[in-house]
């Protein structure tokens, strides 16, 4: 299967709502996926399989030299492919041209499979942040200076 990285644009919008119910547990805003797009489109960056969504990440610049992980999700017929880390990488990348230093991120503490990955990225835990989630889990910090 043949993934494209590509820049996201509005018209994808439902598609990203709809990744977003099926792989990740917390419930957003529907508009808080263009406001995110706003303050950062070059690092709001879309997985495509044959013109379908197949995953998506996209953050934020958090402070001095700092961005964030805001959001990233891979539905599951394509995931164990590469598209998460190609998805980290690029985010990276963008963030590099920004001169940030540093990727923030939070994580559900019970989220084996996302904090194996992230450290399998570079990644560590660097704090823990009690109650975090709406439904009352706790979420590392986890971190990567780049
Ligand atoms: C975490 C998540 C984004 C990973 O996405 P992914 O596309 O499966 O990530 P990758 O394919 O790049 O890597 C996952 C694993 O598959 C492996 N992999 C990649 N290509 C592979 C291939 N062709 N064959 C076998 N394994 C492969 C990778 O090496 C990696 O294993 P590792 O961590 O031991 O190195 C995805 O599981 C997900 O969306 N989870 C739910 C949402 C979530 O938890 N998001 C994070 C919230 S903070």
């Amino acid at each position: 299967m043949f993934v494209q990285i590509k820049a996201f644009k509005p018209e994808l919008l439902q598609e990203i709502i709809e990744i977003t119910k099926r792989n990740l547990s917390e419930r957003y805003n529907d508009f808080i996926f263009l406001d995110i797009f706003r303050s950062w489109p070059s690092a709001f960056l879309v997985g495509m399989a044959d013109d379908r969504v197949a995953g998506f990440i996209c953050g934020g610049i958090s402070g001095e030299k700092e961005a964030r992980i805001l959001m990233l999700a891979v539905d599951f017929p394509y995931r164990k492919m590469g598209l998460g880390t190609g998805l980290v990488t690029l985010f990276e990348q963008e963030a590099a041209k920004v001169k940030v230093n540093r990727i923030k991120l939070e994580v559900k503490t019970d989220n084996l499979e996302a904090i194996d990955f992230y450290k399998g990225r570079g990644y560590i835990i660097t704090g823990l942040l009690p109650s975090y989630y709406n439904d009352g889990t706790d979420a590392y910090l986890m971190q990567r200076f780049i």
